[in-house]
C-alpha cells in the first residue's frame, strides 16, 4: 500500500529556517566601536586560514541585512538563527554595552519580525573579544563570568522581541579546536587547557542561562547548540567499541553530562586523568551548569568512525575542521579515525543522513520531553554560476532531501523535533577554509556581493511553503 500523504508532511508549526554566524557574514569589523575578536587576530596571522582569508568584509551583511532579510522572506523561511558578535556589543568583553552595536541587532530583529521570520539568537559563535583571550581565554574561569554579564546585556536589550535564545554554538569546537588542535582561534595546542576551556564553556552556558532568565520574559526559551558527534566503531571488537566510547565521552558526554545531568561521566574523568586533575571544577559548578533547558539544538554534518589504534589509519582524519599535527582529543592517542565510506561533500565529509536520525533518537531517549531543533545541517559543494547566471546544486538538494527525510523519520519515531535551520543562508567565511567552501543556499559573488539563490534555495523554499519534501531533480 502506498504511504498516506500525511506521513511525509511536516507538522504545521515546524520551523523552516536558515542559520549564519556573525564573524562568517557581517564584515564591518572596524565599525561602530567593534574591537577585534580572536577570529580577527587568528585569521590575520599568516598561515592560519586558506589564502589568508579574513572576515574583514565577509558578505557585508552588516550593511546588507535588509536585502538578506528580504531574500529570506522571498524564500518563505519562517525562522532565522544568527549570532551576536560579542566584541560588537561589549568591545573589551567587560563593562557597559555599546549602543551602536545593540542597535544593529535590534534593527535586524525588527526587520525579521516585520517579515514574519522568527529570530533565534546565538550568543556565542566563537568570536571571543581578543582582550578576554589576552587575559587567558576560555581556560580561565573569569571568561565564564564575563559571558554571563554579556548574556544579561543582550537579554535585557532584545529579550522583549526575541523568544528563542541559544547560549553557545558547538562548545566542542571552541574548546578542542581552539585550544587542542589549534585549527581554530585562538590556535593554541594545549591539551590541558582544552579541558579547562570545556569546563568553563559549560559554566558559561549555565551562568548565561541563569542571567538570561533573570532579565527576560518567562515565555522566552533558552537552549544550547551542540555538535554532538555520532560516533561509530569500525567493528564490534571490544577494543574498537572502547575507542568509540572514549570519543563519545570527549565529544558529547563532556558537555551534555553536566548540562543535562549535572555530572561529568566517570569514564571521561578516568580517561583524561593523565592530562588534567579537573581541580578547576569547583563546588557548586555542576549545579550552576545543570540549568533546566527549554530545548536542545543539534548541529549535524557527518558521522565519526573510529577504531582502536593499530588498525589502518591511512584514511584522512574526519574529526574536525582542518588538519593539525595536534590531536583535538586529549587522552585518546590510542584511537584511530577513519573515513566513513560513501559519497562526500567538498569538505570531505561523508553524506550519511542515518546519523541525523540516530542523533535525534539518542536525545529523545536521553532527555525525554526536551524539544529538539536541528540548529545546523548542510553541505559545501563547488558551486559555480552557469553561463546564464543560474547556480545548479543538485547535490545539495539531494543532501537536504536525505537529511530532512531523516528528520521526518525521527518525528514518526517519536522525536519532538520543532524545526530545522539549514547551514547556511549564504556562502560565507568558512573558518580555516576561508571562502573556498560554499555552504550557502544562496550563492555570493565575493567580488560584487551579488546574491543569487541556488536551485537548492528554490527547492527548500518549496519544502517550507508546502510542508513536504519536493523530489530531487537534476542530478
Ligand atoms: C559548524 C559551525 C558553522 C559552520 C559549519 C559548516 O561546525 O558551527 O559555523 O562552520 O560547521
Amino acid at each position: 500500500m502506498p504511504e498516506p500523504v500525511t506521513s511525509v508532511t511536516f507538522p504545521p508549526a515546524f520551523l523552516w529556517g536558515a542559520a549564519t554566524s556573525a564573524y562568517q557574514i557581517e564584515g564591518a569589523v572596524r565599525e561602530g566601536g567593534r574591537t577585534p575578536s580572536i577570529w580577527d587576530t587568528f585569521s590575520r596571522t599568516p598561515g592560519r586560514t586558506a589564502g589568508g582569508d579574513t572576515g574583514d568584509i565577509a558578505v557585508d551583511h552588516y550593511h546588507r541585512y535588509r536585502e538578506d532579510v528580504a531574500l529570506m522572506a522571498e524564500l518563505g523561511l519562517n525562522a532565522y538563527r544568527f549570532s551576536v558578535s560579542w566584541p560588537r556589543v561589549q568591545p573589551t568583553g567587560r563593562g557597559p554595552a555599546v549602543q551602536v552595536g545593540l542597535d544593529f541587532y535590534r534593527r535586524l530583529v525588527d526587520e525579521l519580525l516585520e517579515h514574519g521570520i522568527r529570530p533565534a539568537i546565538t550568543l556565542y559563535h566563537w568570536d571571543l573579544p581578543q582582550e578576554l583571550e589576552d587575559a587567558g581565554g576560555w581556560p580561565e574561569r573569569d571568561t565564564a563570568l564575563r559571558f554571563a554579564e554579556y548574556a544579561r546585556i543582550v537579554g535585557e536589550a532584545l529579550g522583549d522581541r526575541v523568544e528563542q535564545w541559544i547560549t553557545l554554538n558547538e562548545p566542542w569546537c571552541s574548546a578542542f579546536l581552539g585550544y587542542g588542535s589549534g585549527v581554530h582561534a585562538p590556535g593554541r595546542t594545549e591539551p590541558e587547557a582544552s579541558l579547562r576551556a570545556a569546563h568553563h564553556l559549560n559554566l558559561a552556558h549555565g551562568l548565561g542561562t541563569s542571567a538570561l532568565r533573570s532579565v527576560m520574559p518567562a515565555r522566552n526559551t533558552v537552549a544550547v547548540s551542540l555538535n554532538s558527534a555520532v560516533v561509530r566503531a569500525v567493528s564490534s571488537d571490544p577494543a574498537d567499541l572502547a575507542a568509540a566510547a572514549r570519543i563519545d565521552d570527549l565529544a558529547n558526554g563532556v558537555f551534555h553530562g553536566p548540562m543535562l545531568h549535572g555530572t561529568y561521566p566517570q569514564t571521561l574523568l578516568a580517561a583524561t586523568s593523565s592530562v588534567t586533575d579537573w581541580s578547576y571544577v569547583r563546588d557548586g559548578d555542576l549545579r550552576a551548569v545543570n540549568q533546566p533547558l527549554d530545548a536542545l539544538g543539534l548541529n549535524y554534518y557527518t558521522p565519526t568512525l573510529v577504531s582502536a589504534a593499530g588498525a589502518d589509519t591511512t584514511a584522512p582524519r574526519a574529526d574536525g575542521h582542518g588538519a593539525s599535527a595536534h590531536s583535538p582529543w586529549p587522552g585518546a592517542a590510542d584511537v584511530a579515525f577513519h573515513q566513513t565510506p560513501g559519497e562526500r561533500t567538498e569538505m570531505g565529509w561523508t553524506v550519511d543522513p542515518t546519523g541525523l536520525h540516530e542523533l535525534l533518537m539518542r536525545y529523545t531517549r536521553q532527555a525525554p520531553g526536551l524539544p529538539l531543533y536541528v540548529t545546523e545541517n548542510g553541505a559545501a559543494y563547488d558551486d559555480k554560476p552557469d553561463p546564464d547566471g543560474h547556480v545548479h546544486d543538485p547535490d545539495r538538494i539531494a543532501y537536504l532531501h536525505g537529511h530532512l527525510s531523516a528528520v521526518r523519520r525521527a518525528l514518526t519515531d517519536g522525536a519532538d523535533v520543532r524545526g530545522y535551520y539549514l547551514w547556511s543562508l549564504l556562502d560565507n567565511f568558512e573558518w580555516a577554509y576561508g571562502y573556498g567552501k560554499r555552504f550557502g543556499a544562496v550563492y555570493v559573488d565575493y567580488a560584487t556581493q551579488e546574491r543569487t539563490p541556488k536551485s537548492s534555495a528554490r527547492w527548500y523554499a518549496e519544502a517550507a511553503r508546502s510542508g513536504a519534501l519536493p523530489p530531487v531533480t537534476g542530478r
